[in-house]
């Protein structure tokens, strides 16, 4: 089975780009197209009604580039809107969620902590997961405030060290040995996570899984390119440089509204 659409993936703004990366590493040859609603981040204190109103607008772009699957790069939009699109629209998704199983199934203090969005940490499709590990503490910190310094492109200002700090602390001192990043934009901050929590704390992100789950429906629903090495292309609706900044320069980004 063959396929020479696009993948289509989109995130509230930047952060998602830590999942396309993932998926453009492990399926190079396959088309990808990013859209970065930069314009309306943060989704994270946004209500269920605006996330899923601004998930199908995202998606209606999407696939008037005719894309063959779409990747919802963003925690907050997949537990908020995934089953809503899911619903109303007829191609596949891949959704991303916190990855609390397998934090809690490695972790030996039985306490693992959770960094996310305020509205991925109130969202059914959250709450119901992290019922079902009722033998592991959970410590939920809503990340405030994150998610728009990486937006504003001030990633490594001292207020970013100064929140992150505040958010971690409690954690450590709760005795926590797995950190889960569920945001996408978090991946961006590991380097300074790591200057902060002790060597024997492990960070998990989900990005890998997200792109072999991507491979695994291309594979057994979609079909696979058969042209090979086309360039990726990313889209967003405000502040540009940013983006450009967080690719290194490398790739195609398109400024326009949606
Ligand atoms: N990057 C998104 C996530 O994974 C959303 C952050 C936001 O816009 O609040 O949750």
């Amino acid at each position: 089975m063959t396929n020479n659409n696009p993948i289509g993936v989109f995130d509230s703004g930047i952060g998602g780009t830590s999942i396309w990366s993932a998926i453009h590493e492990l399926l190079p040859n396959e088309k990808t197209i990013y859209l970065a609603d930069s314009k309306n981040a943060p989704y994270g204190q946004r209500t269920k009604e605006e996330i899923v109103a601004l998930s199908k607008k995202n998606v209606d772009f999407l696939l008037e580039m005719n894309c063959k699957l779409i990747v919802v790069a963003c925690n907050t939009a997949t537990t908020n809107a995934i089953l809503e699109l899911r619903g109303d629209y007829d191609i596949p998704f891949i959704g991303i969620e916190p990855a609390i199983k397998p934090a809690a199934n490695n972790s030996k203090t039985q306490v693992i902590g959770i960094l996310a969005t305020k509205g991925t940490l109130n969202s059914e499709l959250f709450n119901k997961t992290a019922e079902m590990f009722q033998n592991t503490t959970i410590i939920e910190q809503v990340g405030h405030g994150l998610v728009q310094l990486i937006e504003d492109g001030n990633l490594n200002s001292p207020e970013m060290t100064q929140l992150l700090e505040s958010y971690l602390q409690p954690m450590i001192d709760a005795n926590i040995d797995y950190l889960v990043l569920g945001c996408s934009h978090y991946p961006y901050l590991i380097p300074q996570i790591k200057k902060i929590l002790p060597e024997h704390i492990q960070i998990i992100d989900s990005g890998e899984a997200v792109a072999r789950q991507t491979q695994n429906v291309l594979r057994e629903k979609v079909g696979f390119t058969d042209i090979q090495n086309t360039d990726p292309i990313f889209y967003v609706n405000s502040n540009p440089e940013v983006l450009k900044s967080i690719l290194d320069y490398k790739y195609t980004v398109i400024e326009k509204d949606f």
